[in-house]
């Protein structure tokens, strides 16, 4: 047991309870303790935009990608750049030249980018930090009256993703987290298979991210400005990246939109990988004598959660070992199920999965508007494979069509509190944490997200330069 300056730290909250198991169980009561929905956020439309004018703060190996992909979108208007590193801002600005934005620059400064969110000629703000940064700047921008958008996850405590609820109720402001696996074509394909009845009831779902970073990735000096992500896995013991495995299936389970979260227990074994590589690291080069010797996140960590409606999901987390890349994405109904790796994603209704023959007719019949729409476009443009254009393309859609975004706060603290509560449950044997409803009750008349389009879809995509030529420059 850790002690009970541990206890607040890893749940951000204090003056609860310590007493036993009862802490654990009444955790996510406490949470939420006298808090009542002030403004329903969730299927809430705000007023249409004809340009939506964008500051992006953070423009590393994520953030200038993303800023690529909004240059290309009818109806943005870049006007601001925003990274504390000089030569990030100079790269971004390379990488649109000549595509008609001229964005004003914001560097060199570690609190710079309040500048940004204080502009009166900005609407949304696109946040790719490293995460301890997403809640500060996305809190700051709506109430400088702009919506969010931050990339995942969007906070790492209970505390962070009662802040975003909150004051995006307050302003009435989107805060949208950016989780592209969302938008990614078998998730789609298999989200709108499971509105059209093909799995029956959702039994149970599980979801991952394992991506061995330990190779080079997480220690490389060059990739992660300032070892930000490596100080997290010595900080943090739990599930500290799970909303790429999550969000997909939450939607399936139309999670905040009809059921909830109730409860979860997280567990995590020993690390047998990073301690290991940063004492191989620290004995050829000092650079690594910092981390040498730290206790780290372990590898691999495996939560479980029961919904209100008695269906279940396990999570795993796993960025050390040498395995290879799944996100799991498994949906048990009772009366098909599907399983998106090791790729192929296949379908099955018993047994055997269906030959590819069957898979190709249901892929067609169930392919939905969206994709059609604007898949192959996005598969040309790329961004892990075109998810990353369908959802950029799919928010500005809706902001300019003053729709409803597809994932609302609630989406975002949720899905990231899964973070910090399996902290919180690692830490104490993996004892039982029970789910804050960030909803506070709205869940149960929430409608689930539209996948229709049978309003906006409007947004054309501008002419596409060095990537490939000659390919479709309208939708
Ligand atoms: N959705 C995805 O598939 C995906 C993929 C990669 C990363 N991400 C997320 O994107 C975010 C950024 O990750 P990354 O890989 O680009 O990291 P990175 O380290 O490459 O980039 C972060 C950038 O933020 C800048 N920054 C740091 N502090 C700042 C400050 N105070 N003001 C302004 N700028 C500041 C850094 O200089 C850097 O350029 C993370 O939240 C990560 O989880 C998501």
């Amino acid at each position: 047991m850790k002690n009970r300056r541990e206890f607040i730290r890893i749940s951000g909250l204090s003056g609860l309870s310590l007493a036993g198991s009862s802490f654990f169980k009444n955790f996510g009561e406490s949470s939420q303790k006298n808090r009542k929905q002030t403004f329903n956020m969730s299927g809430y439309a705000a007023p249409k935009l004809d340009i939506v004018r964008i500051g992006f703060i953070g423009v590393g190996a994520r953030g200038i990608g993303a800023v690529e992909r909004m240059s290309m979108i009818e109806g943005v208007e870049i006007k601001a750049i925003c990274d504390k590193l000089p030569k990030a801002v100079n790269k971004t600005l390379v990488a649109i030249k000549g595509k008609g934005h001229t964005p004003d620059i914001y560097t060199d400064s570690e609190e710079i980018w309040k500048k940004v969110c204080e502009r009166d000629d900005i609407d949304l703000i696109y946040t790719a930090t490293p995460w301890e940064l997403h809640t500060p700047i996305a809190v700051y921008a709506m109430e400088h009256g702009k919506h969010a958008a931050i990339e995942v996850p969007a906070a790492v405590t209970i505390d962070e993703c009662w802040q975003l609820v909150d004051t995006s109720e307050k302003t009435k402001k989107h805060c949208t987290m950016l989780e592209n696996c969302c938008y990614d074509f078998f998730e789609l394909l298999t989200l709108n298979m499971s509105r059209n009845g093909f799995f029956g009831d959702i039994v149970h779902c599980e979801g991952a991210y394992i991506h061995n970073l330990n190779e080079e990735i997480i220690w490389s000096k060059n990739r992660f400005v300032d070892m930000w992500q490596l100080k997290h896995i010595i900080k943090r013991k739990g599930n500290l990246y799970p909303t790429h495995g999550l969000g997909p299936i939450c939607q399936v389970m139309n999670i905040n939109r009809g059921d909830r979260m109730d409860y979860m227990v997280s567990l995590s074994g020993n690390d047998f990988c990073l301690g290991v590589k940063a004492k191989e690291l620290a004995s050829n080069d000092d650079f690594y004598f910092p981390f040498a010797g730290k206790s780290f996140n372990e590898n691999m960590n495996t939560s479980v959660v029961r919904t209100e409606r008695g269906k279940s999901i396990m999570l795993q987390y796993d960025i050390s070992s040498p395995r290879v890349y799944t996100r799991i994405q498994l949906i048990s109904g009772t009366k098909a199920s599907s399983l998106k790796y090791p790729s192929p994603g296949r379908i099955s209704k018993g047994h055997e999965w269906l030959s590819d023959e069957e898979f190709k007719i249901l892929e067609e019949k169930y392919t939905p508007p969206v994709v059609k729409k604007i898949g192959e476009l996005a598969r040309q443009i790329g961004g892990h494979g075109g998810m990353d254009f369908i959802m950029d393309w799919r928010l500005i859609d809706c902001l300019r069509n003053g729709l409803p975004i597809d994932q609302d706060v609630y989406d975002a603290a949720l899905w990231s509190s899964i973070g910090p509560l399996s902290e919180l449950s690692v830490a104490n044997r993996s004892s039982s944490v029970d789910v804050p409803d960030f909803t506070c009750g709205s869940y149960k008349t929430n409608k689930p997200v539209d996948i229709s389009l049978l309003t906006g879809g409007t947004t054309g995509v501008r002419k596409i330069e060095n990537k490939g030529g000659d390919v479709q420059l309208k939708i």
